[in-house]
């Protein structure tokens, strides 16, 4: 089977991250909004380094202004996964783009991308699901308000909680309250930790968090104890070899760790984290493991299974996934 055409199971996906150029754009051009100067000559996003990065993206996300704008985008993202196989996917959703965290709003942009992914799925087949995602750089208060719009909106669609941004910002310590009162609203949680901060940010997360994922913890490769505990513990990676390598983390693809942790017995699972912004899509993920890690059907497969397991939706849609991925 050629691996674009294989059934991918994407967990780590940012919605607002996965906007092609052309559709910020365009969007920019209808509301008439300055952005800056955010694209390269060819038209891609331009930046230089995580810090930038994190600016040209929220310079992208501020066109984002509506329910409509975000039903657009949905619709935009998943017709694009749908093309590279992917069957199901957790996007991380932000209720700091979407309503400045005021519940009601947020509700309103909610419906309208839970809307999109059903016509998606009715038209493609992909599962969509969402995770609430609190944004580290903005603070603990207002990932405190992030939760409450994650509790009062928890059930089938939005699935988990998490946090992204600047993992250099405070210490995962500082959002435990948001994370115990998603856990306590029934959230299974993940968060975003060993991308920048290091092997003791992976530690920090899982002690003072109590996560079941980690986005990235790729860093943790640097302390061979803490990948036993990972393995150990069965903490699931949600690994970004593309992203990791664009931004800098790791020089060369040979350097990525994913093949050294999933060795060493750690569940790692594949996925894009903001595809356009670092030329990438599932299927590039795919080839390049293929291609510098010599990565077979067999370890794709088990790759898959692991998705599909550490999948946050309910076990009728697991079940539903797993006979899929058997069934092919
Ligand atoms: N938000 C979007 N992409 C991110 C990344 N790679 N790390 C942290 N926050 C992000
Ligand atoms: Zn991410």
């Amino acid at each position: 089977m050629s691996l674009s055409s294989r059934p991918k199971i994407e967990l780590h996906l940012h919605l607002e991250g996965a906007a092609p150029p052309a559709f910020i754009r365009g969007l920019a051009k209808e509301k008439n909004a300055d952005i800056g100067r955010i694209f390269d000559e060819r038209g891609h996003y331009a930046y230089n380094g995580f810090p930038e990065f994190l600016r040209v993206y929220e310079a992208a996300t501020s066109v984002l202004t509506t329910p409509e704008d975000y039903a657009r985008l949905t619709r935009a993202v998943l017709a694009e996964c749908a093309e590279h196989g992917v069957i199901y996917a957790e996007t991380f959703v932000s209720p700091d783009f979407c309503g400045g965290r005021d519940v009601a709003a947020w509700r309103e942009y909610l419906h309208a991308m839970q809307e999109a992914a059903a016509e998606a799925e009715r038209a493609d087949g992909i599962i969509l699901r969402g995770i609430v995602t609190c944004i580290r750089h903005f603070g603990p208060e207002k990932a405190r308000e992030t939760a409450r719009c994650a509790a009062e909106t928890a059930g089938d669609w939005i699935v988990g909680f998490g946090i992204g941004g600047d993992e250099m910002a405070g210490k995962p310590g500082d959002f435990a309250w948001s994370f115990d009162m998603a856990r306590e609203a029934g959230l299974r949680l993940t968060a975003h930790a060993g991308e920048w901060g290091g092997a003791q940010s992976v530690r920090d997360t899982l002690d003072d968090l109590r996560v079941e994922r980690i986005g990235h913890g790729v860093q943790a490769i640097d302390d061979l104890a803490l990948v036993d505990r990972l393995a150990e513990d069965g903490v699931v990676l949600e690994v970004c070899p593309g992203s990791n390598i664009a931004l800098g983390v790791y020089p060369r693809w040979r350097d990525h760790p994913i093949h050294r942790l999933r060795e060493r017995g750690v569940k790692v699972t594949v996925s894009t984290d903001d595809p356009p912004f670092f030329h990438t899509t599932m299927s590039h993920e795919y080839d390049m493991l293929a291609e510098v890690f010599d990565w077979d059907d067999g370890v794709f497969e088990d790759i898959e299974r692991t998705s599909a397991e550490a999948a946050f939706c309910d076990k009728d849609t697991r079940e539903a996934l797993l006979k899929r991925l058997a069934g092919r």
